[in-house]
């Protein structure tokens, strides 16, 4: 697995170039990237750490001081085969010190916010806000499943009312009933 047409930056670490398939890309300064990574023609920016078995196609760009765990998958064509209509849509972006955690796969067009946290073995199909925390299999975000509890709990508690409305209308009912007997 060769390293093809790439523009690297000073005081890259990886353990033998034969184990990666590196082609067509930029990478930053000081970044790090584990064995049997695949990396297409997309920019990596300077400090990023890359897991081993990584792949990150070209329409994907990466910001300073990210961290990628081992086996994450960023995709880049949501309907293929598409026969490269995908260029035409959204591209996914990693801000600034995100992190996201090994086996993530993050879906294409979305973008992971600056220092947001991506939990292991994540699929990430929408965005997720700058500092978030997002894990979970097509889980957005801590915040949004904070906001259906909420929902969900007044749901609740609003049947919860009606039952008791209409047990006390029963035993008034009852009542009347039995003084009219
Ligand atoms: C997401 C993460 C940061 C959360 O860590 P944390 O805040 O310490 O969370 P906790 O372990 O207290 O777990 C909180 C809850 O989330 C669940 N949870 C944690 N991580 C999860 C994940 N990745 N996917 C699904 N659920 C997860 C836990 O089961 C727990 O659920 P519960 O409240 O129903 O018991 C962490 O679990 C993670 O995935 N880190 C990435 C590790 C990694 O990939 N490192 C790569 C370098 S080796």
């Amino acid at each position: 697995m060769p390293i093809r047409n790439v523009k690297m930056g000073k005081n890259v670490h990886y353990h033998d170039e034969n184990l990666l398939n590196l082609y067509g890309c930029t990478i930053g300064d000081n970044c790090k990237i584990g064995a049997f990574t695949e990396i297409g023609p997309c920019k990596i920016g300077a400090n990023v750490n890359i897991g081993a078995h990584c792949f990150i196609p070209e329409g994907i760009t990466i910001k300073d001081n990210v961290f990628i765990g081992p086996g994450v998958v960023f995709l880049n064509d949501k309907h293929p085969p598409s026969y490269g209509l995908w260029r035409n849509e959204r591209k996914t972006n990693i801000r600034k010190g995100a992190v996201i955690g090994g086996g993530a796969v993050i879906l294409p067009g979305v973008e992971i916010g600056q220092d947001a946290i991506i939990g292991a073995g994540s699929v990430i199909v929408n965005s997720v806000t700058s500092g978030d925390l997002a894990y979970g299999n097509l889980v957005s975000n801590a915040a949004e499943l904070k906001k259906k509890e909420e929902k969900y709990y007044k749901l609740c508690m609003g049947s919860w009312n009606k039952l008791r409305y209409l047990e006390v209308k029963v035993a008034q009912l009852r009542e009347c009933l039995k003084k009219g007997s």
